[in-house]
């Protein structure tokens, strides 16, 4: 099924042995501190994995122990990798990548991993395929308990499509964890045939705020924004293209609830018992769950815990009292362009006013 846009993609990210990027995508710090455990796992990744890492995150959710993971554009395999360490034995990691050069770099390391973390037999394997047709490569409905995509679906020319099909391949209660480059407005139709501005992500940025229609639309949670930071393009060629659009790297969390939800607020207290996190939970920007304290969540995210994998970590009791308001209907909480400015401790306006871009920074 490749397009034009696929050719020129797999060309873009399988010929070169150490892709030279034009933003500093890839080299973002994330804002949010890596757990011990996943600071671990990527320190016993093979160097040459981390060499031809291309993405805009770390895509290592919590509690991974014994889940069943897939990685939509999973390039050289890195983040596979690490969570093939997080799942464990009993946990099975499954890498998607349309590009035959990346699949073949990436299926080389195989044995080397399993034996540094002393499996008996791998855990992890690499398939090629396309992310908007995992049926095509016989990934079955409801069979897997997240996903995970770092920077690969900015590359896809058919967002809804990739989105559908995560959301079919996910059980009820699963989630997809996502870090992707986002653009501050709708990005005009004259970039998208640069093929350059599409490897580099920049043509098929989605508008943040589309991301969130289209995963409502496809049946998802409301996006839940983890973390973002600014996307600095050294090009300068490419900076004039972009014409003053400005990009992010943000990670968000979408979850798949059961149609039988229900649909009622909550007083949830968090136990303590998610691994790497005895103290608190950082569930996204918004939340951080005190471990022994009791906090009142309103309808979404009371399913979200009631059915995900933390539902055990949680003590949850439905509620008819009001959630205090934490944010504006208008989804700014959700914006990541305000998400980064405040990690970077600027002066965030509090309305959902986009700011305009900075000098050096688009
Ligand atoms: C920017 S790279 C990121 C790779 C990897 N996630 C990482 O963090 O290093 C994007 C990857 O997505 C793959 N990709 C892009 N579009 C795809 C599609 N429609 N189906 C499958 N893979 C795709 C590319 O081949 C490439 O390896």
């Amino acid at each position: 099924m490749g397009t034009l846009v696929h050719d020129n993609v797999q060309r873009y990210y399988g010929s070169l042995v150490h892709v030279d990027r034009k933003t500093s995508a890839a080299s973002v710090q994330s804002s949010r501190s890596i757990p011990p455990s996943a600071f671990n796992a990527l320190q016993q990744i093979h160097p040459h994995v981390c060499k031809r890492y291309t993405g805009c995150g770390l895509v290592v959710p919590e509690k991974l122990q014994g889940c069943k993971i897939l990685d939509l554009g999973s390039g050289s395999g890195r983040d596979c990798y690490i969570l093939s360490k997080l799942v464990g034995r009993t946990g099975h990691v499954i890498g998607v990548d349309m590009t035959p050069e990346l699949i073949l770099a990436s299926r080389k390391y195989i044995r080397y991993h399993q034996e540094k973390f002393g499996y008996e037999k791998p855990n992890t394997i690499f398939v090629q395929g396309y992310m908007e047709r995992l049926d095509e490569i016989g990934i079955k409905k409801e069979s897997l308990d997240i996903l995970v995509s770092n920077c690969a679906l900015c590359l896809c020319p058919d967002k809804r499509a990739v989105l559908k099909e995560a959301f079919r391949v996910l059980k009820d209660g699963g989630e997809f964890y996502l870090s992707d480059i986002y653009s501050s407005v709708a990005v005009p139709e004259t970039l998208r045939h640069d093929a350059v501005l599409w490897g580099e992500g920049m043509s098929g940025a989605l508008y943040w705020r589309d991301l969130i229609s289209l995963v409502k639309e496809v049946g998802f949670s409301t996006p839940y924004l983890v973390t973002a930071n600014r996307i600095v393009v050294h090009n300068s060629e490419l900076q004039r293209k972009a014409n003053g659009i400005s990009y992010v790297s943000a990670t968000y969390r979408l979850f798949k609830l059961p149609s039988n939800r229900i649909r009622r607020s909550a007083v949830v207290v968090y136990k303590g018992t998610v691994p790497d996190h005895p103290d608190h939970l950082n569930f996204d920007a918004l939340h951080s769950f005190e471990t022994d304290v009791e906090v009142t969540v309103d309808a979404e995210m009371a399913s979200v815990l009631r059915s995900c994998r933390f539902s055990n970590d949680f003590s949850i009791q439905d509620t008819d009292t009001p959630v205090p308001r934490q944010h504006c209907t208008s989804h700014c909480h959700l914006n990541p362009f305000l998400l980064a400015d405040r990690f970077l401790k600027k002066d965030v306006p509090k309305t959902c006013e986009e700011r305009r871009p900075l000098n050096s920074i688009i």
